[in-house]
């Protein structure tokens, strides 16, 4: 469909300030500075996050708009995300986005972070279209602050239908990254090791939880127990069984993750299966997701890794669906930080 709306997306709830322009569903430009300030802290520190946010809001979009193509005056609709995130960073991207509605007068879009990482797999390059999943498809979305299956009918009818109890698959794996001294965010390094690991070396608790929920504190906490004792032993033993570690920790991750979404696939009788956010860039979880996959005649969607993190280009597509369906944001739009009371 062909209606020529030029979208512009701006992301910046949690640690990446991005924009990026659409054409209808085409990206024309997508840009993202990520913070390294975080790094050292061994996790993202909110103060530092608004700030940098702050400072890479303008020269962002600026290129996002110039690499398009596209002056401020062509673009139909600025979509933002509203939340979930950190409050402070969400409140730049928000006020930046207000900012150049009144100023221009264009119309804002606001959009729900989670929403966007689904809908990221509608997003298509000016060289091809990408392959999209049909309605109703399931959506294992697995980043650093959520965990979840979601059924989606429609691009405004989504339903959670498992969610995490506790932590999310990738803050848990970021925590026994930090346990191990490796550098934040450790989900990559923990893929990357794992490769030249072996997965059957450590055996970690699994949880035993409700329908499709999942629990991953218990993990982490077997994870911990195990490092603390083998430590007291042989100061040396991280060190030395790195990348078994990492092998071993990640299968169980994977096998969690993949448990309920066998569980999931079953239940609503749904073989369209998508992958989004920041975890679906490793390459344990895509491997598997294509081998049970061709096991149980699924049509797996994997984003592309560009899309897997946090990027502006799916807040464009969400926003451009709503535009769609005339869904504008008011002035008085605030950030909201948990999903609960996202719209
Ligand atoms: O979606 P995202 O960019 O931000 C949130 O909305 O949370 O996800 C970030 C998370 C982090 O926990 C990071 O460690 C994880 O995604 N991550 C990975 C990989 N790349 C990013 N985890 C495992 N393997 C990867 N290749
Ligand atoms: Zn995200």
């Amino acid at each position: 469909m062909e209606n020529n709306i030029i979208i512009l997306g701006i992301e910046s709830s949690c640690d990446d300030t991005s924009a990026a322009v659409l054409k209808d569903t085409v990206l024309l430009s997508s840009v993202i500075a990520s913070q390294a300030v975080h790094e050292k802290y061994g996790g993202v520190i909110p103060e530092l996050a608004s700030r940098a946010h702050q400072q890479n809001i303008v020269p962002v979009v600026d290129t996002a708009l110039k690499e398009a193509g596209i002056s401020i005056d062509k673009v139909d609709a600025i979509a933002f995300t509203r939340g979930p995130g950190l409050l402070g960073s969400l409140m730049v991207g928000t006020s930046f986005a207000k900012g150049l509605s009144i100023a221009n007068n264009i119309p804002m879009v606001e959009v729900n972070h989670l929403h966007g990482h689904i809908l990221s797999h509608f997003v298509d390059l000016p060289d091809r279209e990408l392959p999209h999943p049909n309605y109703p498809f399931l959506c294992l979305l697995v980043s650093g602050g959520h965990t979840q299956i979601v059924k989606v009918d429609a691009p405004d009818k989504m339903e959670i239908v498992g969610t995490t109890i506790d932590d999310a698959a990738g803050e848990a794996l970021d925590k026994c990254a930090k346990v191990m001294d490796l550098p934040y965010p450790g989900g990559p390094i923990i893929d990357r090791l794992a490769k030249e690991g072996d997965k059957d070396v450590f055996k970690f608790a699994k949880p035993r939880v409700e329908e499709l929920n999942y629990s991953f504190s218990g993990l982490k906490t077997s994870f911990l127990y195990t490092l603390r004792d083998a430590v007291a032993e042989n100061p040396d033993f991280i060190e030395q069984n790195k990348a078994d570690l990492c092998a071993s920790l990640l299968h169980t991750v994977v096998d969690i993750l993949v448990d309920k979404l066998i569980k999931a696939s079953k239940q609503f009788g749904i073989k369209d299966i998508a992958l989004g956010g920041g975890v679906s860039a490793n390459s344990a979880l895509r491997a598997r997701i294509e081998a049970e996959g061709a096991k149980r005649h699924w049509r797996t969607f994997l984003p592309e890794l560009k899309f897997t993190t946090d990027n502006a280009a799916m807040i464009a597509v969400a926003g451009y669906y709503r535009y769609l369906r005339g869904e504008l944001s008011t002035l008085d739009a605030a950030p909201i930080a948990r999903y609960e009371e996202m719209i």
